[in-house]
């Protein structure tokens, strides 16, 4: 079936039918971008996203309930390393399994390219994103101080693959 509704930014409210993940498309960035806005204080603009779908390092995923854009997660995938760039499930559908539904998909697809270790940055507040990192088996190894714009710091965590 043609994916019509990219035609227009309004997905349905209630989303239904599969959970299923693939290789993030332009076509997407609008709903990528809402949630984005919805889940972050400093949010990625479209043509950031837009210019990482041609960073040849990076490999962005699509996370969608029936036919609607529900979440994504980004990765960098250099020599044998993988790191986090993004990772976002839409308000609406979080604490249903979702996140980590993609995220073992994202984790899965860098074993597949043969990456030993998985790096990620986070928000020293984001207690939320770190009970799901530590979940997976993520451990703190350091801060970076200021990481981010408004000067918070980043936990820097790590996984094995
Ligand atoms: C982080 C995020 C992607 C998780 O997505 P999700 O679909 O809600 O995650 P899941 O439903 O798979 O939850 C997995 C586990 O994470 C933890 N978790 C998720 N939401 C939580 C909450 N509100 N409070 C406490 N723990 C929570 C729990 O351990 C949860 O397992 P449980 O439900 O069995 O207790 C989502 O909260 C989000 O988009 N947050 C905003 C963006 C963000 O912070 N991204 C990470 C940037 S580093």
């Amino acid at each position: 079936m043609v994916r019509n509704f990219f035609k227009n930014e309004t997905q349905p409210a209630n989303a239904g039918g599969p959970f299923t993940i693939q290789r993030m498309h332009f076509q997407h960035l609008p709903y990528v971008v809402a949630i984005e806005k919805k889940s972050f204080k400093h949010p990625w603009s479209y043509s950031l996203f837009l210019s990482e779908l041609s960073n040849k390092i990076a490999h962005y995923f699509v996370a969608f309930l029936g036919n609607r854009v529900i979440g994504y997660v980004g990765l960098w995938i250099y020599l044998r390393e993988a790191h986090i760039t993004t990772f976002a499930i839409h308000p609406n559908f979080r604490r249903k399994g979702y996140g980590t539904k993609l995220m073992h998909y994202a984790l899965e697809f860098a074993k597949s390219k043969g990456c030993k270790e998985v790096l990620l940055e986070v928000r020293v507040s984001n207690k939320v994103a770190q009970a799901l990192y530590r979940r997976f088996g993520f451990s703190e190894i350091g801060i970076r101080k200021a990481y981010y714009s408004d000067g918070e710091d980043a936990l820097v965590m790590r996984k094995n693959l």
